[in-house]
């Protein structure tokens, strides 16, 4: 199939309800080295779940193939994440790689920071802009219970300043907030944190997938958070930096910084959703809350052209209606009722 003009009609490739395709977030890794209890509960991961083989996985040739397609189509953003993304062998190759394509704007990483005081400065390197650190508290015990029985937040504190000294700027920091777990530790965190150019981003729990038996009343609404902080320290929202930023944010009004909020469950932003998210065995799906996806691996390696590629992901992205959190937020104390994808096969 011989595309008439590619480049031009792509990118102004807009789904049913007028959204660009900008985002693509890449997992390279379903599997993870910690296992927090609202993402892979620990409970669910006995001896026969079973993980991607290797040969399972998209190659590093295959996901650069799927960018440079997608990048036809308007992907400017790309976002490695996992599982856990560092698990994946020579993932600085893959940087490599992703940072000679022309038309990608910004590549960041989302980790649980295990790893990253050893990889920190091979990633700069390698071309990667920053990282995101998940890090749900400071206290060791509520650390622990977070992740599944780990005790890693000495590596994931190392690994942050290790980011600082490789300059894999602006670091952020994603809080899972969960009531009665650790929303009582979240201004020690920010204490922390403040004034030293890292910024702490509050993520209301979600129902993610289908495994962590997510509960409404377990949820702390971005506002409670918003006035507790702003009676300790002054706070002024700042405009979004772009649109469909996922993150509110705000900025303290001594010039500590700024914190953010991400409130998928009390103000859902599927409006200006612009994200796809490829699966690490190939799956491409259009919203993290997805049934489905669409297989791109076997098309790949049974002499798909590039055209073909391109035509299927642009005609799955112009059928694409997804808006789940807005449905969600329909019936506020429950699961919508769908068998999803889970969030560590697919990346946050
Ligand atoms: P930058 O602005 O590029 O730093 O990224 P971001 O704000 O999108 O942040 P990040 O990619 O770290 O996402 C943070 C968290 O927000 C994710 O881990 C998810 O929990 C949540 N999130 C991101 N994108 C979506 C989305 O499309 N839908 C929902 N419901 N949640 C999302
Ligand atoms: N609700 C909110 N955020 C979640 N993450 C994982 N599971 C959930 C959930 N149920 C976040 C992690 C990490 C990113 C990959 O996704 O904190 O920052
Ligand atoms: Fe691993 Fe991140 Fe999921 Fe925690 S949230 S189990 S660190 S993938
Ligand atoms: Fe996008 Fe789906 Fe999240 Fe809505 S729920 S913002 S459509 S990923």
């Amino acid at each position: 199939m011989v595309l008439r003009d590619p480049g031009r009609d792509e990118l102004r490739l807009r789904d049913q309800r007028g959204r660009p395709l900008h985002d693509l977030r890449i997992s390279v890794m379903d599997r993870c080295n910690l296992r927090c209890p609202y993402c892979m509960p620990r409970e669910t991961f006995d001896l026969s779940h079973r993980f991607l083989g290797s040969r399972e996985r998209l190659s590093f040739d295959e996901i650069v193939r799927v960018v440079r397609t997608m990048v036809r189509l308007g992907v400017r953003k790309l976002r490695l994440t996992g599982g856990e993304p560092l698990l994946r062998p020579n993932l600085t190759d893959l940087i490599g790689d992703l940072t000679t394509l022309e038309g990608i704007e910004d590549i960041a990483l989302t980790t649980n920071g295990m790893l990253l005081a050893k990889h920190a400065f091979e990633l700069k390197a390698a071309g990667l802009r920053r990282v995101t650190v998940s890090l749900d508290s400071l206290d060791p015990e509520i650390f622990q219970r977070m992740s599944g029985g780990f005790s890693g937040l000495e590596e994931a504190l190392a690994g942050i300043a290790q980011a600082q000294r490789a300059g894999l700027h602006p670091i952020k920091i994603n809080v899972v907030v969960q009531r009665g777990v650790n929303d009582h530790t979240i201004l020690p965190l920010l204490e922390r944190f403040r004034g030293t150019g890292v910024s702490v981003r509050f993520i209301e729990y979600m129902d993610v997938g289908n495994r962590n038996q997510w509960r409404a009343d377990a949820v702390v609404p971005s506002k409670e958070l918003l006035a507790r902080i702003a009676q300790r320290w002054p706070l002024a929202a700042i405009e979004p930096s772009y649109r469909g930023e996922v993150a509110q944010r705000y900025a303290f009004a001594d010039g500590g910084g700024e914190v953010g909020f991400i409130s998928s469950i009390t103000q859902p932003f599927c409006g200006d959703c612009h994200r796809a998210r490829l699966s690490s065995d190939g799956i491409l799906y259009t919203c993290l809350f997805a049934t489905h996806g669409t297989a791109l691996r076997e098309r790949l390696r049974s002499g798909a052209s590039d055209d073909d590629l391109l035509a299927l992901v642009r005609d799955i992205w112009r059928a694409r209606t997804d808006n789940y959190s807005e449905r969600r937020q329909a019936r506020p104390t429950q699961n919508v009722d769908e068998r999803k994808v889970e969030m560590f096969y697919i990346g946050g």
